[in-house]
């Protein structure tokens, strides 16, 4: 498994560029290799200098993407998400369950608040 914070990286801030995520991409896909794509910065950058996530070149389901809104919302609600394959998020939900019995849901009710307020047509199921 690789990690990987490719774009805006901490703490550098350097962005892989698209070829050599083509090119990772490529290369785990032909070893194996899973990769984990650790982005919460993405949705800081500006659109001008946007560069496809790694999970959206990913056509065989190696990548694990994973975000947060610590940086466009609020750190303290300790809340970010996961995409990947079906099978391994339902690992990772009962690992989770397990660990912690799920997140605190005060932070989820706030979110859920959060959003409704931006737009009302939106429904979450927490
Ligand atoms: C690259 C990277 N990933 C993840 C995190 C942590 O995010 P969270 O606050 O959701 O735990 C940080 C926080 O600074 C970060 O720089």
């Amino acid at each position: 498994m690789i990690f990987l914070n490719p774009t805006h990286q901490n703490p550098t801030g350097s962005t892989l560029s698209i070829e050599k995520r083509n090119r990772i991409i490529d290369i785990c896909s032909k070893y194996g290799i899973v990769i984990v794509e650790d982005d919460p910065y993405s949705l800081i950058g500006y659109d001008d200098n946007y560069i496809p996530s790694l999970k959206s070149l990913d056509s065989q389901g190696l990548v694990l993407y994973i975000s947060s809104l610590s940086k466009i919302l609020s750190s303290g609600l300790r809340i970010g998400w996961i995409s990947g394959p079906q099978p391994v998020i339902q690992r990772i939900a009962d690992l989770k369950q397990q660990l912690d019995f799920g997140h605190l849901t005060y932070p989820n009710y706030t979110l859920r608040n959060y959003y409704y307020h931006l737009d009302s047509n939106i429904t979450l199921h927490i």
